[in-house]
């Protein structure tokens, strides 16, 4: 199994130890499963390595846009993380789970007015600012408070992170940040020392999501203090907080590594004590974002499957109860998943075919080149593993699907819904 939270019993899937036959008879399909108790296992991972391998005041933040509901900002306050948020409705969200927003770091591209003054409302810890623009808006809004709010500066280092196109960002032709590469990071660096409204605490940067490559990390660190000590000797600033961001990946299939996030981490401050030692800077506070490396592995989607249609030379298909609305990552990035049929793993899995959704669509898909029992049919549950981030915080009501609840797994034998099936009406409530 990819992950040790999948197991076996009677020819069934046993998620975070409980039975998936019965909890999709329990809650009905499609349905998202997520394992508490892995949530907070990855939680302390990160907590645990930040406290044993950078100083004090480092911190891992979750990225809530893997995946984002109450609950999870619950989890995520008692298990002491901050957040990285990137709307008002994550903002929202979180607030309402009792998160205090001071802990919280906001980001995205193109913060509209209307969100720093929501954000700041509330009492924004940070802003990640993306380019001069905001710095403006923010400046502009903290004077009309009289306030002096703490920023960071999102900047990219020109790393390539080897992962899918459309989720790489730290190269310099990318939508987001300043590049250190063109002198841009430099001048957005002394427009916002100028500010008499901004703190400049430090510096942002994310080069990707899905990342395995080695030694990534490590040379963004590197990159980004090589640039702070420059700010240091020219300009006087000392950095405080150095955010590196988010992107390590997880199993989605067999082929991919197991990554040790203890090792990594140890790693990544090595290279950033060995980097501030020889340039005569101090350690800043390291911070990283992890929001697949939390999430991925502690959700998994049942759906239960109907047609199944045999193209004799051609392919097969099996569809299930769901698809693109629910999870989107196949149609949009090519990703992929392991699919089992949770209720008979005691069969032969021989039968060559294609998951697909049952949308209008042909390119609802959620799978391609899945064997499965030749037996499979209308009535039995699939399981998509590792579905825990970006998938709800993905899906959409395509077709007017509803979406489907979250149920939380804890302790082996306790399950809860934390987000509810989404009904008929509430498809409507918008509707005048
Ligand atoms: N920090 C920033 C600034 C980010 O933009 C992201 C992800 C993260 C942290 C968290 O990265 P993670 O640890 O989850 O890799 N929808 C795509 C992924 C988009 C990632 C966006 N940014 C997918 O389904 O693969």
């Amino acid at each position: 199994m990819i992950c040790d939270n999948l197991t076996v019993s009677n020819g069934r899937l046993l998620f975070a130890g409980q039975d998936t036959v019965e909890l999709a008879r329990q809650y009905g399909t499609p349905l998202y499963l997520m394992d508490e108790d892995r949530i907070r296992a990855n939680c302390q991972v990160y907590t645990e390595a930040f406290r044993r391998h950078f100083g004090p005041g480092a911190r891992p933040l979750y990225a809530s846009k893997a995946n984002s509901f109450q609950r999870i900002y619950e989890i995520m306050r008692e298990e002491g993380m901050g957040i990285d948020v990137v709307s008002s409705g994550e903002i929202y969200t979180a607030l309402r789970a009792g998160y205090d927003l001071g802990q919280a770091y906001f980001h995205s591209n193109n913060k509209t007015d209307e969100d720093i003054r929501y954000s700041m409302d509330h009492g924004i810890g940070y802003f990640v600012a993306d380019n001069v623009e905001e710095i403006k808006a923010i400046e502009a809004e903290a004077a009309r408070r009289g306030i002096k709010q703490r920023v960071l500066l999102r900047l990219t280092p020109g790393i390539d992170p080897h992962t899918y196109e459309a989720i790489a960002t730290g190269k310099v032709d990318s939508k987001f940040g300043s590049a250190i590469e063109t002198g841009q990071a430099e001048e957005i660096t002394l427009f916002t020392l100028r500010q008499p409204h901004v703190e400049l605490v430090g510096f942002h940067c994310h080069v990707g999501s899905q990342v395995f490559a080695e030694d990534v990390f490590e040379r963004a660190a590197v990159i980004m203090l090589e640039f702070a000590a420059h700010m240091e000797k020219a300009h006087g600033y000392q950095t405080r907080q150095l955010d590196l961001g988010g992107g390590y990946g997880v199993r989605y299939v067999e082929c991919d590594p197991v990554l040790d996030v203890d090792a990594k981490v140890a790693q990544v401050a090595a290279a950033a004590k060995g980097a501030c030692a020889r340039l005569g800077i101090a350690l800043p506070e390291i911070h990283m974002e992890p929001g697949r490396s939390i999430v991925g592995d502690a959700g998994l989607t049942l759906y239960t499957v109907g047609t199944v249609k045999e193209i004799p030379g051609y392919k097969n298909y099996v569809s299930v109860d769901g698809g693109m609305p629910d999870n989107p990552r196949f149609a949009l990035y090519g990703a992929s998943y392991t699919c089992l049929l949770a209720n008979k793993l005691d069969q032969p899995a021989e039968f060559p075919c294609s998951v697909v959704g049952r949308c209008c669509e042909s390119g609802d898909i959620i799978q391609e080149h899945v064997l499965l029992p030749g037996s499979v049919g209308r009535g039995d549950l699939l399981a998509v593993c590792t579905t825990g981030a970006y998938n709800y915080s993905m899906a959409s009501n395509y077709n007017r699907l509803p979406r489907p609840p979250i149920v939380m797994l804890r302790g082996g034998n306790e399950s809860y819904v934390a987000v509810r099936r989404e009904s008929l009406e509430d498809l409507c409530r918008n509707d005048l």
